[in-house]
């Protein structure tokens, strides 16, 4: 395969988007990532906290198992958030939805930081929920982490008076059933989506591409790194997101 330069990339990303009316972005990690917000996986690092991979600390088993310590790992990771603020990706991808470009601009992502919506997107699909959010363990009581007070871990529901847990998908859980179908259907119908900082590796967002692919829709990966995903892709934008999303949709 001939190697072609970033501008070259881009515009034939700019190309593949011309005829496009519905537009999805399907965004994870590493979209984040100049926010200052940790990946995964990328670059071959695995986020640690006290020794422990996220994989053992962001699990369903923890919920019942020892609460405190999952809302210990889960305040960290929220202090890490508090500094960080969307970046360049973030506002474009925002501002694209904003403009009537397209006849539909979509996000869905695996990321539980809220930046999209900080960002000013509008109905993103949160897959794996968002980590500014606690839910009730027993009722469906939910509230902003914010206004919970400080000290009490696990917090206590103000409902039912059972204990409260991050609103996000943890290993071992299953995907809120109407938020994966609508993701699915944008996946469905989209003349293009743009697969933005994700390894690719975690079901069944992955699966959202090859939808699209399998459905007649064109995908534009964009990562400085080769992903599960790059072979089905027809193009990758082998860049960070936020350099390259702004200059594939700027006037
Ligand atoms: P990963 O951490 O698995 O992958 C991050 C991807 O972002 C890698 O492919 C990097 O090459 C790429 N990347 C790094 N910096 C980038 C940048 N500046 N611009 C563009 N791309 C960049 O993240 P996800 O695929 O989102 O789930 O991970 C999926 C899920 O794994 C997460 O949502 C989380 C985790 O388990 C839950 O916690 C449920």
């Amino acid at each position: 395969m001939t190697k072609v330069g970033l501008t070259t990339q881009i515009e034939r990303a700019r190309f593949l988007l011309t005829k496009a009316k519905r537009v999805a972005f399907l965004t994870g990690a590493g979209l984040s990532a100049e926010s200052g917000v940790p990946t995964f996986r990328g670059g071959g690092n695995s986020l640690v906290w006290r020794s422990r991979p996220f994989a053992e600390l962001s699990s369903a088993q923890l919920v019942r198992e020892d609460p405190k310590l999952l809302w210990e790992w889960f305040d960290y990771r929220l202090g890490v958030l508090a500094k960080c603020q969307p970046n360049a990706a973030h506002h474009t991808i925002a501002q694209v939805g904003a403009t009537g470009w397209f006849e539909t601009v979509s996000v869905v992502t695996q990321n539980v930081d809220g930046l999209h919506t900080a960002a000013g997107s509008v109905g993103v699909i949160e897959l794996h929920g968002n980590i500014r959010v606690a839910r009730c363990t027993e009722c469906s009581y939910q509230t902003e982490i914010e206004g919970l007070p400080d000290k009490v871990r696990p917090p206590e529901c103000q409902e039912c008076g059972a204990a409260m847990r991050p609103n996000v998908v943890l290993f071992g859980e299953f995907l809120d059933s109407q938020d994966l179908n609508r993701a699915q259907e944008i996946a469905r119908s989209a003349d293009v989506a743009l697969v933005i900082g994700t390894s690719g590796l975690v079901y069944p967002a992955n699966e959202l591409p090859l939808i699209t692919k399998s459905s007649g829709g064109k995908l534009i990966e964009i990562n400085p790194e080769q992903t599960a995903l790059t072979d089905l892709c027809d193009l990758s934008v082998r860049s960070s997101a936020a350099h390259a999303v702004p200059m594939i949709f700027e006037n």
